[in-house]
């Protein structure tokens, strides 16, 4: 494996990591995916380069990815499903090829892939292809080898990631996958111009909110310092809190390298609640919207066996947090309930990197991790 671009060319602009750097991208980067999307009444996404009248017959969709980019695939299946009314199912790409996936002319596949480069995903795409399944990719290097080979691709406009652990490549994943949602809903007649517009309006809010997440830098490097040598850190979300529940964890193995689970929260009570003891740390994804309440619940559960709660929650829901997790990050609501894994991923990607920086590990290059993983 070898990075294929000079790093030493590319500057920290002051910042200590790369990772760090990246993380402060994210307004600018989200803000360049959703950049020209909306004209004369119709959501363009000209550089998909296929035919338009495709995408209104699709009747079924498969997102396939690796590592960070999947968990962003499973916030788009939530806005496919809900804004195009398209049954979606995301998978690992590495397993989509092994078992018989049902393919035809009406399933779009959508891969999702920062570097294009990844083997699994490479490997799936072609595999959809050549059962004649249409094949889009969610891409952020333009020419890369997933870009080529699909029949259309959607860029994320992330910029040169260079840490291995994905920040920006992620949200813009979430912006893409957004778009793409709301696209095939537009293709299909599910929804009016007017409709879309006001979504994409609301979207473009998001840059400044981001820039008021990453005011909670210095709230969350304290809350690193008390917990960086809790062992095990346990991650609960519902709805589009679950991917980021699944990115949070992540972000804390790649970097940090202490163990660190993500569950359903509804599904603690099978099993993972046997896990918590006094001393656990759970940190919960608590935006105020349709589950609130359930995650609520949730909390009081694992507080009740000891558990301490560390609460991302929104303007407007902490009143009932403060008064049942022992710690509660305030984000600003997002303009969108579909939209808050852009904002609520953010203080998981501090959180981590403040732990592993405390730690003395190398955040831009963790062990036995690569940026792209060209093997099977
Ligand atoms: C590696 C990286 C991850 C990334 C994954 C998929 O595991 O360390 O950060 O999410 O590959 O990469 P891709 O380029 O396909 O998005």
């Amino acid at each position: 494996y070898t990075v294929d671009w000079d790093l030493s060319a590319a500057e920290k602009q002051g910042y200590d990591t790369f990772m760090l750097k990246e993380i402060h991208e994210q307004p600018r980067a989200v803000a360049d995916t959703l950049l020209g999307r909306f004209d004369e009444g119709r959501l363009h996404l000209d550089e998909l380069q296929t035919d338009e009248r495709e995408f209104g017959r699709v009747d079924k969709v498969f997102v396939l990815a690796c590592g960070t980019s999947r968990y962003a695939g499973m916030v788009a299946k939530y806005a496919i499903e809900h804004w195009a009314g398209i049954p979606c199912e995301v998978e690992e790409a590495s397993e989509f090829r092994y078992r018989d996936p049902i393919l035809d002319p009406h399933t779009l596949v959508i891969a999702i892939s920062q570097s294009g480069e990844t083997t699994d995903t490479i490997a799936a795409a072609l595999h959809a292809r050549d059962q004649r399944a249409p094949v889009i990719a969610l891409c952020n290097i333009v020419g890369s080898t997933l870009a080529r080979e699909a029949d259309g691709v959607l860029y994320t406009h992330a910029g040169l990631e260079v840490a291995v652990a994905s920040t920006k490549a992620f949200t813009t994943q979430i912006v893409g996958g957004l778009l793409l949602a709301l696209y095939l809903a537009q293709q299909r007649g599910r929804m009016y111009g007017s409709e879309i517009e006001d979504i994409l309006g609301r979207l473009q809010q998001i840059p400044s909110a981001l820039e008021q997440v990453l005011e909670l830098d210095g709230e969350i490097r304290q809350l690193a310092e008390q917990y960086q040598a809790v062992p095990y850190t346990m991650f609960i979300g519902r709805h589009v809190g679950l991917p980021i529940a699944y990115e949070g964890a992540l972000k804390l193995k790649e970097i940090s390298y202490l163990h660190a689970e993500a569950f359903a929260a509804g599904e603690m009570k099978h099993g993972p609640i046997a896990l918590i003891e006094d001393g656990s740390l759970v940190v919960a994804l608590a935006a105020a919207g349709h589950v609130f309440g359930k995650m609520v619940s949730n909390i009081q559960e694992v507080r009740a066996r000891g558990a301490s709660v560390l609460a991302i929650g929104t303007e407007g829901s902490t009143a009932d947090l403060k008064a049942n997790a022992d710690h509660v990050l305030t984000l600003p609501e997002a303009p969108h309930e579909l939209a808050g894994p852009i904002l609520s991923v953010v203080p998981l990607q501090l959180f981590a990197y403040h732990i592993a920086t405390l730690r003395g590990e190398d955040v831009d290059q963790p062990r036995n991790l690569a940026k792209t993983v060209t093997v099977e």
